[in-house]
């Protein structure tokens, strides 16, 4: 069986994807917003960042578990690292948390709130698009989308369809 140690704890391993799932199998919360267990790594949110030993930053969802390897999830570094990223995202981010049906039960929201993001430095100069009611299946609202690909790659891995891009 092979080990990684993470965040001081021993973690072994066998066949998990990346480090991120090593992490959740051993209950080691890891903040993300683009990884989905079911679909491809797309490995575009960065959130999920780690520090290794030489202090190099790396994706934990793009990266290879290794016999050995040490790790940490949660320096104080990387928790600026991550405000910043929800900060970003919240500026180019339809805000109205107050009415949207997400409230509540919202991955971005809980994130915001856990890592005290309260003021956002940034303008939001995005463009305002229309809401998509095409579909009878699917609604969708642009001006909420943060890029994490899932509704491209559940369209595409599971539904195998290929409509969204
Ligand atoms: Fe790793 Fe999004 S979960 S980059």
């Amino acid at each position: 069986m092979k080990h990684m140690v993470i965040d001081g704890i021993s973690c072994e391993f066998e066949n998990e994807r990346n480090v991120l799932e090593v992490a959740k199998k051993h209950h080691i919360d890891i903040p993300n917003l683009c990884y989905c267990e079911s679909l491809s790594i797309y490995g575009g949110c960065r959130l999920c960042v780690v520090e290794n030993e030489r202090g190099a930053v790396e994706a934990a969802c793009s990266m290879q578990p290794k016999d050995g390897l040490v790790i940490k999830t949660n320096t104080a570094r990387l928790r600026k690292h991550r405000q910043m990223i929800l900060e970003l995202l919240l500026a180019a981010h339809d805000c109205s948390c107050t009415t949207c049906a997400k409230s509540g039960n919202c991955r971005l929201q809980e994130l915001a709130q856990r890592f005290g993001v309260r003021h956002i430095r940034f303008p939001n100069n995005k463009p305002r698009y229309e809401k998509d009611y095409t579909s009878y299946a699917v609604f969708r609202d642009p001006n909420k989308c943060i890029l994490c690909g899932d509704c491209v790659r559940v369209c595409e891995e599971l539904q195998g369809q290929g409509i969204l891009n």
